[in-house]
């Protein structure tokens, strides 16, 4: 993210480095890390700049910008920017602890239960539990496996996403509930950015 000294994104990465060494179990880390990404999302700098963030496609694999790495940790932060009318597919992001932080726009958040058994290959039932909306400075926690959409409305989206690992190199399950399909794919396209 090359962040500058005393801006926001360089106390963000500097209190999440803490708070990963200093805290072992996944949930607790993962729960704790939420009030630090809000902080993030509330600093208007932030909230200006992603303004010019690029336009991420949403395609097969969506693309994801990627402002940073940590060399120790292995966690990775991500900027998502959605055109208006954007709706990402049904998916999961199979073992990989992620926190989902809007902000810019609205975008509602979707999530689905799984409701076979996994026992027949490329098959699925799935049904929707809960539709959010979420704002400016909400952040989702999304557990793995955990089986979700996003979608943005009349605005564009910005959204900052932390994630355990960099995506793309595995493979994350994808669902369409219409013809009960289910297929693996590998997920975002990581591209390069800096983020201020
Ligand atoms: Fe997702």
């Amino acid at each position: 993210m090359a962040a500058k000294a005393g801006s926001a994104f360089s106390r963000f990465i500097a209190s999440t480095r803490e708070l990963f060494a200093e805290e072992k179990d996944l949930d607790q880390r993962w729960q704790r890390l939420a009030p630090l990404l809000r902080e993030l999302l509330a600093d208007p700098q932030v909230r200006e700049h992603s303004k010019n963030w690029p336009e991420c496609a949403h395609k097969e694999r969506a693309e994801n910008l990627l402002f940073y790495e940590d060399p120790d940790f292995g966690f990775v932060v991500n900027g998502l920017t959605k055109a208006p009318h954007t709706r990402t597919q049904i998916h999961d992001h199979a073992h990989n602890w992620t926190l989902y932080g809007v902000l810019d726009g609205t975008e509602t958040i979707e999530r689905y239960q799984r409701l076979d058994d996994g026992s027949k290959p490329d098959y699925v039932e799935i049904r929707g539990v809960s539709k959010l909306r979420a704002g400016p400075g909400e952040v989702d926690l999304v557990r793995p496996w955990e089986i979700h959409a996003e979608a943005s409305g009349e605005e564009r989206t910005v959204a900052i996403i932390v994630r355990a690992e960099k995506a793309g190199g595995f493979l994350q399950g994808r669902y369409d509930p219409v013809n009960k399909k289910y297929w693996q794919g590998y997920g975002p396209i990581q591209i390069p950015f800096k983020a201020e």
